[in-house]
């Protein structure tokens, strides 16, 4: 068969509240044009975020209904460290509440002032957690990265020669060599099997430990079980344990890819730095059994982190993300290119020519997407990143893009078919979409409360 159905059937829904263009254009003039003012509830299909989003299966509730909620060494914590232990092969788990915990704690334990970690792409939050300590995050993507238009099968892949040229003029100011998989910042490209065992081969003969930000690990094992040589008949639990075989530990964001609505962790192979990191966990996240998070959710993500690397699921879960990627491409809508593992990115920037960046094409077209159809997804371009912090002066972003970030579990092809098709109408009838400007901004992370005007 052709058609890949959705490998689940609905047993509990939430209903949808349907709204008409014309609300919505109300709606939006009442939060200033920023779709993260909006309640959820005038969201018909909402792509703002993958993470802490996806749709847990009867097994996961069932799992949290048994939840040991112990404070110190309950059996729930005990059955999550065995899951983690055996998916990653690290032996040792520290459980935090979501991803950026296990960030603050893993470098409030290796960085300082002056101090450089490379990374294929920082998330936001990688960033601001290694800055906050006066250190610097340098981003050394591969050269593919920089053309959205090429099919590459691994943008992810980080920059190897960059690594070592860093490493030859700086290797006394770097604690750790990071790779984010997949790269959520470069478009959730994967990082091939050959780029981490590089990238790894380098970290090592200068002495540095390599981390694997492994907050979508499964997308990733999944795009090289399809796309890299030698991989195709691996089964995907393998192909894990052969990635973080590289590393020397991890961080990890339970949200997007345990399948469930909060939690975190992080792993290490270094016994000094895990006590280290305990006695951190203990002052802001909690025991060291719980780290933050209820028994409950200690079950729910042992079962997610299983449930997660079923190949039913990756394939679906693949195949309707690059089923809106082709779509969009084939009606001339551009958008980035190959599909990434958990996003759809339209190239705002391309789609709106005429409207300049310092007049924000990536928020004209998020906002018009959320007008037109009630879908709201995020910008990622001048709005987010145009802001220097040092200087305070505004500069237009590389790329502007929107991106659709797909729930998982949550929406079935239909949705997907209404968000391509919402998507083309708008495409139509781009020339009359207007630039903005903005009226109001906070004095850093602006995207999330700025508010702003159709000009
Ligand atoms: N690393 C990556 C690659 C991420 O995408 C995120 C979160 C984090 C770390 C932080 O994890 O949110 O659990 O603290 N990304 C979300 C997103 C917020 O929408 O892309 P967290």
């Amino acid at each position: 068969m052709r058609t890949i159905i959705e490998p689940f059937r609905i047993k509990s829904v939430e209903p949808i509240e349907m709204s008409t263009p014309e609300q919505r254009a109300r709606w939006l003039a009442e939060v200033g044009y920023n779709l993260f003012r909006l309640p959820a509830d005038r969201v018909l299909i909402d792509l703002l975020t993958d993470s802490g989003t996806s749709a847990m299966s009867a097994a996961q509730w069932g799992a949290m209904m048994v939840g040991d909620e112990s404070y110190a060494g309950a059996r729930s914590w005990y059955r999550f460290e065995e899951t983690v232990r055996r998916v990653f092969g690290f032996p040792h788990v520290v459980p935090t509440h979501q991803g950026r915990a296990a960030e603050r704690i893993l470098f409030g334990c290796t960085v300082k002032r002056g101090d450089i970690v490379p990374n294929n792409g920082h998330f936001d939050t990688t960033r601001a957690n290694i800055e906050y300590l006066a250190g610097e995050a340098i981003d050394l993507p591969c050269a593919e990265a920089a053309d959205p238009t090429t099919d590459e099968p691994f943008k992810g892949n980080m920059d190897v020669q960059a690594l070592e040229k860093l490493l030859v003029d700086r290797a006394d100011a770097v604690p750790m060599v990071m790779l984010t998989i997949t790269n959520n910042t470069g478009g959730g490209q994967p990082v091939s099997m050959a780029n981490i065992h590089a990238v790894a081969e380098v970290a090592r003969r200068y002495g540095k430990p390599l981390y694997l930000d492994a907050c979508r690990f499964a997308e990733n094992a999944w795009f090289i079980k399809q796309r890299e040589d030698g991989y195709a008949d691996v089964p995907v639990p393998q192909v894990v344990r052969e990635m973080f075989s590289h590393a020397d530990g991890c961080t990890m964001s339970a949200k997007k890819d345990a399948l469930v609505n909060i939690g975190g962790f992080l792993c290490t192979r270094d016994p000094s730095l895990a006590a280290r990191e305990k006695d951190l966990l203990i002052l802001t996240e909690g025991f060291p059994t719980y780290g933050g998070l209820a028994g409950r959710d200690l079950e729910a993500i042992a079962v997610g982190l299983d449930e997660v690397l079923a190949e039913d699921y990756l394939r679906y879960r693949n195949v309707s993300i690059a089923y809106v990627v082709n779509h969009l491409h084939d009606a001339g809508v551009p958008v980035l290119r190959p599909a990434g593992g958990h996003a759809v990115y339209l190239d705002a920037g391309r789609f709106l020519p005429h409207v300049p960046a310092l007049q924000y094409p990536g928020q004209s077209l998020a906002v018009e997407l959320y007008r037109h159809a009630g879908i709201r997804g995020v910008e990622i371009g001048t709005v987010m990143a145009g802001r220097d912090p040092a200087t305070g002066t505004e500069r237009p972003a590389p790329l502007e893009l929107v991106r659709l970030a797909i729930p998982r579990r949550v929406y079935t092809q239909s949705h997907m078919d209404y968000v391509v098709e919402a998507i083309v109408e708008v495409f139509q009838r781009r020339e009359s979409l207007p630039g903005y400007r903005i009226s109001d901004e906070p004095p850093f992370l602006r995207h999330f409360s700025a508010t702003f005007a159709p000009l």
